[in-house]
Formats: structure tokens, sequence, C-alpha cells
């Protein structure tokens, strides 16, 4: 049956100029809401007619065909949805209008010509003809949000997103097709400036004409007058059987190409998208808004001292919570203090531009400066702005830190003031926590920056697997000569790692192996320390967590004990090529892995961050079972910098690259280490391996081109944890998901692509 009307599709495609003289809709005809509400194409696909909006409708062109019925084109889309008694009259004097049954009509289409005939074509366009059959008007010519195969946005020309997947009112986006042969993003309401524009295709001086066409196999390029394709944006060569393609800027400013397997009645699949960060389109947030990103999601704040318009509607944007008074009067009610909003952009629109040293005097001058609101500081230049600000988002790459300048009520301040708020600027590290408290989103960040600075990590004791040991739950103390006899003297070394030398042993008179590590480059602990961190370790149970069963702190010696796992570690198994695991086995393991990882960073009352997650450090036990090792030790341990590998062509091994910039480093680092892994599983090789040719070298590399060219979705996974940006990754439950099939795994953006546009 699909197939059938994918041919009728095809069909209708190809002959578009040859149907001109076809037409189905005749004059006198009309639809009504309820009975006889749509036109159809001649397959069934599309339809012209009544769709259900909110508590009305609306007239517009929709699939029919599919179970999602989706909205392609609407006619008047700002005006407000008409009540079931409304009529849409294709009138015997060729007028394509919608009455209501108070007699108030609104024209459908405005043909340059009187019409005789109209016709719903297959491919998704709603024509109208004269008296000679030529078409005079066409919905093709007035595109709303929606681009199809075959349709084309010409210059001067734009798409306008929609209010929402639900209401296709004219929304905040455009995607502008210019004369200039550009084709730009901006928001709506803003001049074709360079400064309000949020993607842009890069073919400005490319001719007058140039025209965004959607070819049938999803080929999405630019095309100029004389008929050069002078920019892909996709490289199409999409399967073309059963398969229909849709271009749409959607809600959310980004524009993607969509395509639908009218086979299989599934959804419609993003194969390709303007950009992955949600919060690039400008003005997402609305005025003294903050977009962050929160696992992939936009998310809008609003600035300090700014409270939101309408929760409900971001694009409402933050009003500033006090009123403003003279800021020079000393006897007044209000006292202003500047709060810091670390990693924060916004639209430069400065009114003085000063050269200072330190950010505290950038700070200061704000503070000091009646017609300063805000204030920017990079890298010793100093940016004071009025309100409103605009296009405000954070971004975790960049250094620049942002000063609002917040008015207080002299009470509150009196109330506060043993937390140490004053307004002598610069020590407001303390306001800055306390303030930015309120937004929520902001406290990763922080903390994340406060892990990074000071390590430091609040573990709490938690319960949360079970013990299976059948062993006391908390580790035992051990004294040095007790693992000495326990080990033989550290007679039998099995392994030698970053942290220290495992070494085998055995406990209950000789009933039970273990493994006891030799802790070396131990950062000085009091054995007061040492102890709560063993406890704590000790206390988190998983089956996919290696269990501590003891340790030694005897002087300068930090050792610890381990249940054994007799199967080596994941990179004996996966490196040495005698023990090939099937490629079930592998994602078992990777599944395995990522719920050990999951419990570290979400099932336990507080997080760790493991921080140094590679195949050495996952061990196999007799089942060849995964179980992490040396979680927690983060904190005891020296950082060792050194020894990651950053001289070689952006090679990172493991590590997550935010540990090189001064950046936070969140549990997303965990995510990037462990897409290391889940592609080294994969692929079956090591992630950096230059027996390779070099193309082949950078698994992360090479991993692209095999997805680009294969499409294997765990591998995908992998792709997305090793994104750059770690605001991008997915948590690791949504790995986790992900793996298991539950959630959809979205197509990757390049990790070029993300690299270019930073
Ligand atoms: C629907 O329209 C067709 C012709 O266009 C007509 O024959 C039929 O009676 C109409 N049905 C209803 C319920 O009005
Ligand atoms: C759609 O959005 C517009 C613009 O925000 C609003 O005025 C209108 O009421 C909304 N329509 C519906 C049906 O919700
Ligand atoms: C369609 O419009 C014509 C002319 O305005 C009118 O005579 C006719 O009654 C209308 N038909 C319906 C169904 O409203
Ligand atoms: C279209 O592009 C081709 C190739 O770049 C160029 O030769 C031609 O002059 C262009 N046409 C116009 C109208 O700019
Ligand atoms: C571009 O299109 C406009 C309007 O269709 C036309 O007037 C103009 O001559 C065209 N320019 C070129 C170079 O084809
Ligand atoms: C775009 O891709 C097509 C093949 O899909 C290729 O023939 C063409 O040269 C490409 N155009 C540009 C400008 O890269
Ligand atoms: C299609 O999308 C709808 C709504 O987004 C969702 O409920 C449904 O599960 C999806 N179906 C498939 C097959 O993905
Ligand atoms: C304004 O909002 C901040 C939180 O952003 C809050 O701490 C402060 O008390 C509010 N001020 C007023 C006057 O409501
Ligand atoms: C959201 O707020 C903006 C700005 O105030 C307004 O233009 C728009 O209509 C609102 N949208 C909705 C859906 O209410
Ligand atoms: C707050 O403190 C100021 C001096 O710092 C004082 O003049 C004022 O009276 C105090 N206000 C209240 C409400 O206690």
């Amino acid at each position: 049956m699909a197939s059938l009307l994918f041919f009728l599709l095809l069909l209708a495609i190809s002959t578009t100029e040859a149907q001109q003289g076809e037409s189905n809709v005749n004059l006198g005809s009309f639809l009504t809401p309820t009975t006889n509400s749509s036109w159809l194409s001649r397959s069934g696909l599309y339809a012209f007619g009544f769709y259900q909006q909110a508590n009305g409708y609306a007239v517009g062109v929709f699939l029919a065909g599919i179970s999602e019925k989706t909205v392609v084109w609407t006619a008047n889309r700002d005006n407000p949805p008409v009540l079931a008694d409304a009529t849409l009259n294709f009138t015997t004097d060729g007028r394509l209008i919608l009455q209501s049954a108070q007699g108030k009509e609104t024209n459908i289409a405005s043909p340059s010509d009187s019409a005789t005939s109209a016709s719903m074509l297959d491919s998704g366009n709603f024509v109208i003809y004269n008296s000679n059959k030529k078409i005079i008007w066409q919905s093709f010519d007035n595109p709303t949000n929606t681009l199809l195969q075959g349709q084309r946005l010409r210059a001067r020309n734009e798409l306008v997103s929609s209010v929402s997947e639900s209401n296709q009112s004219a929304g905040i986006f455009r995607l502008a097709m210019q004369t200039d042969g550009h084709l730009v993003q901006y928001p709506v309401g803003t001049p074709d400036t360079a400064e309000y524009s949020y993607w842009a295709s890069g073919t400005n001086g490319q001719g007058d004409n140039v025209s965004l066409c959607l070819d049938d196999d999803g080929h999405l390029y630019l095309l100029n007058s004389t008929g050069t394709n002078i920019k892909n944006l996709t490289g199409g060569g999409y399967p073309t059987k059963d398969t229909i393609y849709l271009m749409r800027i959607d809600a959310d400013g980004i524009f993607r190409l969509y395509s639908h397997n009218l086979d299989k009645n599934g959804n419609f699949s993003v194969i390709w998208s303007s950009s992955y960060v949600k919060c690039d389109p400008k003005g997402l947030c609305g005025l003294n808004g903050l977009c962050t990103i929160n696992d992939q999601d936009a998310n809008c704040l609003c600035l300090p001292g700014f409270a939101s318009v309408d929760q409900r509607n971001w694009s409402s944007g933050c009003v500033r919570n006090f009123t403003a008074e003279s800021c020079k009067s000393k006897d007044g009610n209000m006292k202003y203090i500047m709060q810091a909003v670390p990693n924060t952009v916004w639209e430069d629109n400065s009114f003085a531009i000063l050269s200072i040293l330190i950010k505290e005097d950038c700070e200061a001058a704000c503070l000091e400066d009646c017609n300063c609101e805000a204030a920017t500081y990079k890298d010793g230049i100093c940016r004071k702005q009025k309100l409103p600000l605009r296009f405000g988002r954070r971004v975790l790459s960049d250094l620049n830190i942002a000063f609002i300048k917040v008015g207080i009520s002299t009470s509150t301040i009196n109330r506060t003031e043993p937390m140490g708020r004053e307004e002598k600027s610069g020590k407001n590290i303390l306001i800055l926590g306390i303030s930015l408290g309120a937004f929520g989103l902001i406290m990763p960040v922080i903390s994340g920056i406060a892990f990074y600075r000071n390590r430091v990590w609040s573990y709490r004791l938690s319960n949360c697997g079970n013990v299976g040991t059948g062993m006391d739950v908390s580790p035992r103390s051990f004294t040095y000569s007790d693992l000495e006899k326990m080990t033989n003297g550290f007679k039998e070394e099995l392994g030698r790692g970053s942290s220290g030398t495992v070494y085998k042993g055995t406990i209950w008179n000789d009933q039970k192996i273990v493994a006891v590590k030799r802790l070396e480059k131990v950062l000085r602990e009091g054995e007061k320390e040492f102890q709560t961190e063993m406890k704590v370790i000790g206390r988190t149970h998983h089956k996919n967590l290696v269990c501590l069963l003891g340790y030694c702190h005897d002087g300068e010696n930090k050792l610890l004990v381990y249940e054994y796992m007799s199967n080596g570690s994941l990179a004996d198994i996966l490196f040495k090529p005698e023990k090939k695991l099937c490629w079930n086995e592998r994602i078992e393991i990777a599944r395995n892995i990522a719920k050990g990882i999951l419990y570290l960073h979400e099932e336990c009352e507080s997080q760790i961050i493991h921080c140094d997650i590679k195949p050495q450090n996952i061990l196999m036990d007799e089942y060849r079972c995964p179980k992490i090792s040396d979680f927690g030790l983060a904190k005891l341990l020296k950082p060792d910098q050194t020894n990651t590998n950053t001289a070689i062509r952006g090679t990172k091994g493991y590590v997550a690259p935010e540990w090189h910039r001064n950046q936070p480093v969140t549990i997303k680092a965990d995510v990037y280490s462990f897409g290391i892994v889940l592609l080294e599983l994969i692929c079956y090789r090591k992630s950096v391996d230059w027996d390779l040719p070099e193309e082949e070298a950078i698994l992360e590399e090479w991993a692209y081109y095999c997805f680009q060219a294969h499409d294997l979705s765990k591998l995908v996974i992998g792709l997305w944890c090793v994104l750059d940006e770690p605001s991008l990754r997915p948590s690791i439950k949504k790995v986790l998901l992900m793996l298991e099939g539950t959630v959809d795994i979205p197509i990757p953006p390049s990790p070029t692509y993300l690299l270019s546009t930073r």
C-alpha cells in the first residue's frame, strides 16, 4: 500500500508540469471543519483543508497519509482558529475564502488572476489554476516554516518558525534567503545584519537569485541563478524508496532536515540540523534571560536580581525584581552590589569600554557608574552596559565573566551582614555562591569549579547496592605487617597502574584471594581523612564496582585491599587477541560499565566523579562481569597531568579535553572517558594506534568516518559521549537508556563542526 502511494507520489512530483491540466477541486466546492474537511492529494499523502488547532480549526496543508498528522503549511497562520461552523468556500466566482457563520470572509489565497480550478498535488503543493490551466497561485511560493521535496526557498523569501509544535502561529525565528546569496538565520524583528545572525551558509556574494532547494533524496543545497550548486547542506543520496523528506525551521530556532519512512509507522527523524547547540538561536530566552544547556536541552534562567515575566514563555524574558532608585542617593532604601555570573556572554551593546587589569576593578567601575547596569570582563577589557541584556547564554569554554548590578533593600543587607555581604566589590565570591543558589542550574558549574580548584569532594555515606560478599559492610583497617604476611612479602605482582602497584594476597586463612594495591603519589593526607575516605569508598556497593575490603595507613605506607578479579582487566581481554569477545558480550560489558558509573554519578546520596575511567581500571570477574576499580581515589592522588599525551594532534586518550583547559571538570568527564571505552569496545581496537594508517590511528576521528559510512547506532552513542563540549555530552543515565534502546539516538554533530564554531 505504502509503496503504491509512494509510486504515485513520485509520479506526481515528476509530472507536476504535465499535471497543470488536471484538477480535483472545482468552483463551488466547499469544506467544513467537521464533515468533508479536506481535499486529499491523489495518493492521499497530503491534504488541504481544516485541521484542528487549539479549540478550533485552521486551514492548511498537512500530511494526511501518516499517523503523525504533520502540518506543512498554514493559511493566515496568525489569525485565531475558527469555530466548527466555518466554511471554506471555493466560490463560483473563483475566490478561495473562509466564511464564518456570522458572514465574515477571509481570503485564503490571493491569486493574480481569476481562478477556475485548484488541486492538492501529491508533492504537498496546493495550486490554483486560471482558465488557461496556468498556475496562478501555489502554497510552495508562500512557505511558512517548512520546505518540501521539490520546493524552493527563493531569494527575498524567508521561513518563520512556529510558536510551538501545536501552535502554528509565527514564532520568533526566521531563515532568510537573502539577495546577496546568503542563507541566514535571525531572530524575528531584527535587521538582516551579521550581529543578529546565529547561523549563515557562508555563500554571500554568490549572486542575487540564489535559492535553497530540497531534492527527493534528501539533498539540501543552494543553487545560483544559472543553475550551479554552490553549497551543499546535506550530501543527499538518502534512500528515496517509501521515504519522504522535509525541512523545517523548528520552534527552537534550529532548522532541520527530517525523514519519514512511509512503510513503517514511525516518526520523523532528524537527519541533519543547522546547529546542535540548543542555545545558539539568539533570543530564545528573551530579554535579560540566560540560556544554559542541561543534558543537551536548552533551559532559560533569569540573571541575578531578575524575575521571569512568564514562566511558561521563555521569550517573554525577565524583568528586575526591584525598583531601581537613584543610585547615588546614600540615604535611599536601596543599596547596590555587583553579582558575578561566570562564563556568560550576551549581545555586546556596551556604552563604555575600559582597559582594566583585574576583574574586581571592572566590577567596581560599574558599581560606581550610575549608568552602568551590567559589565563583562574578559582579557583585560571591561565593557559597561545598560539594560536590557539580549541573547545571554552560558558558554563553558569562554572565560568571560559578567557582573550584574543588583539592588537590595537596606533592611535585607542588615539582616544578612553576618554572611559577609559588603558593598565593597572584589571579595564577593561568597555572595556569588549564595545568590546563585537560587539558580539551581548554575550550581553544578560552581561546584564543578570548586571541585577543580580545591578538589573538594563531598561524599556522604550511602549504601545503595547489595553487598553480595556476606561481609561486614565497612572495610577493615590492616597494619602493614598484616599485609606483608597476606601477600607473602609482596611477592606476586599482579599489575602496575597509574595509582600504584597491585599484589596478590590471601585472607581468611588463605581462603580468599585478594588484590593489595600500594598507592603511589598519594597526597599528604592526615590519617583521619584517609580513613574517612576509605569508609566512604567502602560503603559504595554495586555489582559493577570492585569491592574495597580493607585499607592500611601505616606511616608512609598507604595500601588498599580489594576483592580479587580473576579475569584481569578489560584492557587484557580487549587488546590481547587470544581472547575474542563477541559483539553481544562487548555490548553487555558496555552496559555494565555504564551502570557502575550511573551508580557513582546518581544513585548514591552524593556524587563520585571517577576521573580515570579506562579499560585498565575496569576489572573482569570470573563471569566476565566488568567491575570498575579505583573510584574515589581521585581525591587522594596527586593530579598527574604530565602523564597524558597532549602533544599528539589533540589526542586525549581517555582524558576529557576540559582537563587541559581551564575549565570545570564535572561528571561529564567520566562520560567522555566512557565514550572512548565504548568506541574501543565496538571497534575492537585501542583509542590510539599508530600502527594503523594515519587516518585510522585516532579512534575518535576514524569512528566519525565509520559512522558517516555505516550508521552504527552504538558507535553513535560513543561519538556523543566524546564531544568536546561537556554540556553536549549526554548524562550516563541517558547513555544507558540509549544502549538499552529505550530512547532514540540522535545524530551527533560532527566533531569538526563543533570545533569550527568555537
Ligand atoms: C462531501 O463532498 C462530496 C462532493 O465533494 C459530496 O458528494 C458529499 O455528499 C459530501 N459529504 C458530506 C457529508 O457533505
Ligand atoms: C499561538 O501563539 C500566539 C502568539 O504567541 C498566541 O497569540 C495565540 O493565542 C496562540 N494560539 C493558540 C491557539 O494557542
Ligand atoms: C460560497 O460562497 C458563495 C458566494 O459567496 C455563496 O453563495 C455560497 O452560499 C457559499 N457556500 C457555502 C457553502 O457557504
Ligand atoms: C553560478 O556559479 C557558477 C560557478 O561558481 C558561476 O560560474 C556563475 O557565474 C554563477 N552565476 C551567477 C549568476 O552568479
Ligand atoms: C533575480 O530575480 C529578479 C526577480 O525575479 C529579477 O528581476 C532579476 O533580474 C534576477 N537577477 C538575475 C541576475 O537573474
Ligand atoms: C554537492 O554535492 C554534489 C553531490 O551530492 C556534488 O556533485 C557537488 O559538487 C557538491 N557541491 C558543492 C558546492 O560542493
Ligand atoms: C513518535 O512520537 C510520539 C510523540 O513525540 C511518541 O509518543 C511516540 O512514541 C513516537 N513513536 C515512535 C515509534 O518513536
Ligand atoms: C530578587 O531576586 C533575588 C534572586 O534572584 C532575590 O535574592 C532577591 O531577594 C529578590 N529581591 C527582591 C526585592 O525581591
Ligand atoms: C511570549 O512572549 C512574547 C514576548 O512578550 C510574546 O510576543 C509572545 O506572544 C508570547 N508567546 C506566547 C505563546 O504567549
Ligand atoms: C541598616 O544599617 C544601616 C547602617 O548600616 C542603618 O543606618 C539602618 O538603620 C539599618 N536599617 C535597619 C532596618 O536596621
